[in-house]
């Protein structure tokens, strides 16, 4: 049995869709019932990661677990999985674990858990994927009422990846041990502009868009209005100051899940009708 946690998030749903089509047992974590559509087969148990105590259910008898970074007790937690029997552990993580920066806010979550996972016995494959694909339905408050759309970090080159892929080697790392104790640096096929982005997304939904550039005074003022500070911090920081980079291409998700990763066109078409 495989315990996916963030089952309703963009990688966890992929994940369950995933193992559920490859006829692996899947259990999938969610914090409301009613929220959760899941493939038939698969059944949801009610739990909190940000409280160990109550994921006594869910934690039974599996034996490989899809985890998300960041939440509050991640030792206490995984000393239960441990417990309960479970023996390895999927971590995702991003690209800004590798900094170990305890100040940057989204770079320390990542840091100290992957720190938790390493100190907890159990098997482990940390994913470190770049911005994902689906980053872009972002825009669709701004494609809902014009062709125009304004996009943060202009000059940042992103190697955005598939949510799919992602959830493709988190389900291989999960089913076969060859994957336990690697740190697996996951990109797209492409380290693309956000205006690339919009011209792809143009040429699929056949739409006259334009992106306009926002500069990091606009951004700022964005990201204030949607997120606590320290985040607006760490990602100004990762994309402002430029202490992250995303641009750089790895082979990992090919060379995991024998081909290769999804280009951001496939993916646009893929998910065109969510666009409309
Ligand atoms: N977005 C990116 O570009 C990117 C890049 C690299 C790494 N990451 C990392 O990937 C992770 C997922 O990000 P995302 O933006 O894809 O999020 P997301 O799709 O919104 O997924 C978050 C999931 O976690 C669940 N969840 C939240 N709090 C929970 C709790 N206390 N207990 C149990 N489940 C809980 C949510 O369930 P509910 O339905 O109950 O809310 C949801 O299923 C984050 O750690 C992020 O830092 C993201």
């Amino acid at each position: 049995m495989i315990l996916v946690a963030g089952a309703t998030g963009n990688i966890g749903a992929e994940l369950v869709r995933t193992l559920s089509k490859q006829g692996v047992p899947v259990r999938a974590l969610v914090r409301d019932q009613a929220k959760a559509t899941l493939p038939s087969g698969v059944e949801a148990v009610t739990g909190d990661l940000n409280r160990p105590e109550t994921l006594s259910e869910a934690l039974d008898g599996v034996h490989g677990m899809f985890l998300l970074s960041g939440y509050n007790d991640l030792p206490d937690l995984l000393k239960r999985a441990k417990k309960a029997g479970v023996q390895r552990v999927a971590l995702l993580s991003g690209g800004s674990a590798a900094l170990q920066d305890l100040n940057n806010a989204v770079s320390r979550y990542m840091t100290l858990s992957e720190r938790a996972v390493r100190a907890s016995e159990l098997a482990w494959t940390f994913l470190r994927p770049r911005s994902f694909m689906s980053n872009s339905l972002r825009w669709l408050p701004q494609l809902a009422v014009g062709d125009v759309v304004r996009v943060q970090f202009p000059d940042v080159r992103v190697g955005a990846i598939d949510p799919a892929d992602i959830a493709a080697v988190a389900a291989t790392a999960l089913t076969d041990g060859g994957l336990d104790g690697q740190v697996l640096e996951l990109t797209g096929p492409q380290a693309l502009l956000p205006a690339d982005q919009i011209a792809v997304l143009a040429a699929v939904l056949d739409r006259p868009l334009v992106a306009h550039a926002l500069s990091n005074e606009e951004t700022k003022a964005e990201l204030v209005a949607t997120m606590p500070q320290e985040y607006v911090d760490a990602f100004l920081g990762f994309f402002a100051d430029g202490t992250l980079d995303e641009a750089t291409l790895y082979s990992t998700v090919e060379q995991v899940i024998g081909r290769p990763p999804s280009t951001f066109a496939q993916w646009a078409t893929a998910h065109a009708d969510a666009f409309k």
